[in-house]
């Protein structure tokens, strides 16, 4: 299991790229499967969720093949293997995708429910609400979601949920009402700008959406699809969270290739909480500040703060004077970064659906284990600002969502290294000295032996 041993208490300063946007290239790599040809994609992130999706595809009968110069290339072909299956979902849940994709183009999909997650539950009651609202007969059986529709008919659809709008639900409703005949109107339409890029590929290929980027979508039906090339958008998300590294580990980060427009919310906090944020073009320079300032924020739908970013935020919180409150409207348990935080010295505590944070201004070094993609970044950035050196286990969640996040930060000061092949057994402890016992009335000669370290490696050594 990959490791990340980190040396904190060191300032960025340089410059850091945005990738392309994740949530942007899954639905948009399911929906090639609707157009006839070959589509070319760019800005497609290198992460372990787009080759799990690519495996899911290649399932389904598409060629998919990433070129030299970084494209991915994907043909579809008359084949009508519509089985998305158990073990590749159960990896990736965004693999749900192509289930309007599928039902669109090839009339029937079977794809595996996916599971739940340590961010809570994940149901997909509104995909199957706006799917059989377009005339798909659905059924659940064995884990499975049976679709078959022989013909779709537009309709109007309400698309809301308890907790807001679905991002994969319009995504899965857009894919399956651009083959209806007739008009379908989607209101309480997620607006995040993942599905507008979506929309704006689907268009591209001769799609009839209007309306994309608000929560009210009209679609015309039936139009001729043919495979287009399309770049996706930056991922805000890594960018945000590039943003608060810079400021948690002071310094001065510059963060090229993002659209400032999709991080509205999270530069206002950002510059309430004190941060120094300028934005010239498609780069944000940002400047730790002396002190953080406290801050409540809310996790809501798209343009507020994004819910994939409320961890991040928590990090930085901890490191703010006097009090905050950080509460997740769209997933309300989505906490599993709080005990991790306290060890590292964090005063955070939950309540409900929200995290109370006393700001204690700094964090220390400590063995912490990485429970999902977001929670692992916000870890990350913490063991970045701490005084003294962390263990970060499990970051194998990290390389699912962020593209080269240790090597773009190591560029910029940071010190991570990657240890791997270590066995989750290895007992891994961070060498306490003997002055650091000594408070604790501890004298290290009449104390069990400590338990076999992990000799640092060096950046250059090469990790054995
Ligand atoms: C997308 O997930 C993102 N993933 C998530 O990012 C993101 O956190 C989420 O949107 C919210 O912005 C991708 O785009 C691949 P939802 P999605 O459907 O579509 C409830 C990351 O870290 N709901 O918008 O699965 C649901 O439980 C990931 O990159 C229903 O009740 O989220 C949640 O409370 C994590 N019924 C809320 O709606 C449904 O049928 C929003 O979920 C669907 C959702």
């Amino acid at each position: 299991m990959d490791m990340f041993v980190v040396r904190g208490g060191r300032p960025l300063r340089g410059r850091v790229t945005v990738s392309g946007a994740k949530n942007a290239a899954l639905p948009i790599m399911a929906a090639a499967l609707v157009a006839n040809g070959t589509t070319v994609l760019r800005g497609i992130p290198d992460l372990v969720d787009v080759t799990t999706l690519s495996s899911v595809l290649r399932s389904l009968g598409m060629n998919v093949e990433r070129k030299a110069d970084g494209a991915l290339v994907l043909t579809t072909s008359d084949d009508q293997r519509c089985l998305a299956d158990y073990e590749l979902v159960r990896r990736m849940r965004a693999s749900v995708c192509v289930l309007g994709p599928l039902l669109g183009r090839r009339g029937r999909a079977c794809v595996s429910l996916p599971g739940g997650c340590n961010i809570g539950h994940r149901p997909i009651d509104l995909h199957l609400k706006g799917l059989r609202a377009l005339g798909a007969q659905i059924t659940i059986d064995r884990g499975y979601v049976f679709a078959r529709a022989d013909r779709l008919v537009g309709a109007d659809i309400y698309l809301g949920g308890s907790f807001g709008s679905t991002v994969t639900g319009t995504c899965n409703v857009l894919c399956a009402a651009i083959f209806a005949e007739g008009v379908t109107t989607i209101s309480a339409a997620a607006c995040e700008p993942e599905v507008v890029d979506l929309g704006r590929f689907l268009n591209a290929m001769g799609a009839r959406i209007e309306g994309l980027g608000t929560p009210h979508l009209r679609i015309e039906g039936g139009h001729e699809l043919n495979a287009v090339e399309h770049t996706i958008i930056p991922d805000r998300i890594e960018a945000a969270t590039l943003m608060i590294a810079g400021a948690m580990a002071g310094g001065r980060l510059q963060v090229d290739g993002l659209d400032p427009s999709h991080l509205s919310a999270v530069i206002d906090a950002l510059r309430t909480m004190g941060v120094g944020i300028e934005i010239t073009g498609r780069t944000a320079t940002v400047v730790a500040p002396e002190r953080l300032r406290s801050l409540d924020i809310t996790a809501l739908p798209y343009p507020g703060i994004p819910t994939d970013v409320q961890a991040q935020f928590t990090a930085l919180l901890s490191m703010a004077e006097g009090i905050s409150v950080v509460t997740d409207k769209i997933f309300p348990d989505r906490f599993m970064h709080i005990p991790e935080l306290m060890r590292m010295g964090a005063n955070v505590r939950r309540e409900g659906a929200s995290s109370i944070i006393g700001g204690i201004g700094t964090l220390t070094g400590a063995c912490v284990m990485a429970s999902d993609l977001r929670a692992s970044a916000a870890l990350l950035l913490a063991a970045l600002a701490a005084d003294g050196e962390s263990v970060i286990r499990r970051v194998y969640h990290l390389d699912r969502g962020y593209e080269q996040l240790e090597q773009k930060l190591n560029q910029v000061g940071a010190d991570i290294v990657r240890v791997d092949d270590l066995p989750e057994t290895m007992p891994v402890s961070l060498q306490l000295s003997d002055e650091e016992l000594r408070p604790l009335a501890i004298d290290s000669s009449d104390s069990p032996p400590p338990p076999k370290f992990l000799k640092r490696p060096t950046k250059s050594a090469p990790v054995t």
